[in-house]
């Protein structure tokens, strides 16, 4: 659960967050929309800590770890396996190989991939292997901003899957709606500056903003 009070957000002088403040709650996946410069990257690294709000504050449990799907392609080992196992973050990391084994299949890499080396893969491959390496690490909450860019039905499919077991927290940011409302229980939109969020899928908040605050559809 994550609790946001009073955020604001401002670069230079456009405002993109006035007075935020919404709870994640326990065990909620929800889909973030709003167009194109509204903000939602900018969420994402405010969560992250990468960014720092003007103003209010995000409280987290104690502990809590937050994962994402990082961009940059830099890889530290000479297999994909070792790759994926650096991100293992329990305490009996070296006995979880077959939960990483397990997400590099779902994702399309075939066993004879495991010992080669990620800088053999394609751009989108190593997208993938970022993506299995924020999901083997088991975070608290998860904020996914595009991950099925680079993904073949197959893996759609498993993903799919994936994130609707998953037991923690979501944010996801995707064009494609019907994934989207596949894994996600509510909505957020980004409007005037502020969010709001609904239970419930992304034509639902179509629905619900057109008539509660006139939001354009
Ligand atoms: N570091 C930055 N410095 C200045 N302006 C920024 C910075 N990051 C984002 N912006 C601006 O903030 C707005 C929101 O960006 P972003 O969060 O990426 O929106 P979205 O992900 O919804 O498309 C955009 O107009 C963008 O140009
Ligand atoms: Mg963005």
């Amino acid at each position: 659960m994550i609790q946001v009070v009073g955020i604001e957000k401002g670069f230079g002088t456009q405002v993109l967050f006035q007075d935020v403040t919404f709870t994640l709650g326990k065990g909620e996946r929800v889909g973030l929309v709003g167009r194109n410069g509204t903000g939602k990257s900018t969420l994402f690294k405010i969560l992250l800590g990468e960014e720092s709000q003007d103003r209010g504050e995000i409280i987290f449990p104690k502990n809590y770890h937050v994962g994402t799907l990082k961009q940059h392609l830099i890889f530290t080992q000479d297999t994909i396996l070792e790759e994926c196992m650096t991100a293992l973050r329990g305490e009996n990391a070296e006995f979880e190989q077959y939960k990483v084994e397990k997400m590099l299949l779902g994702l399309g890499f075939k066993i004879s991939d495991f010992c080669r080396s990620p800088k053999d893969f394609s751009g989108g491959y190593q997208i993938r292997l970022n993506l299995a390496k924020v999901l083997v690490s088991e975070p608290d909450c998860l904020l996914l901003d595009e991950p099925t860019n680079y993904l073949d039905i197959v893996s759609m499919r498993w993903l799919t899957k994936f994130l609707r077991e998953f037991r923690g927290e979501m944010i996801l940011i995707t064009h494609d709606r019907g994934f989207m409302d596949d894994v996600t229980t509510h909505t957020m939109g980004i409007w005037r500056q502020n969010l709001f969020k609904i239970p419930g899928n992304s034509g639902k908040y179509l629905i619900v903003s057109h008539f509660m605050w006139n939001e354009p559809s």
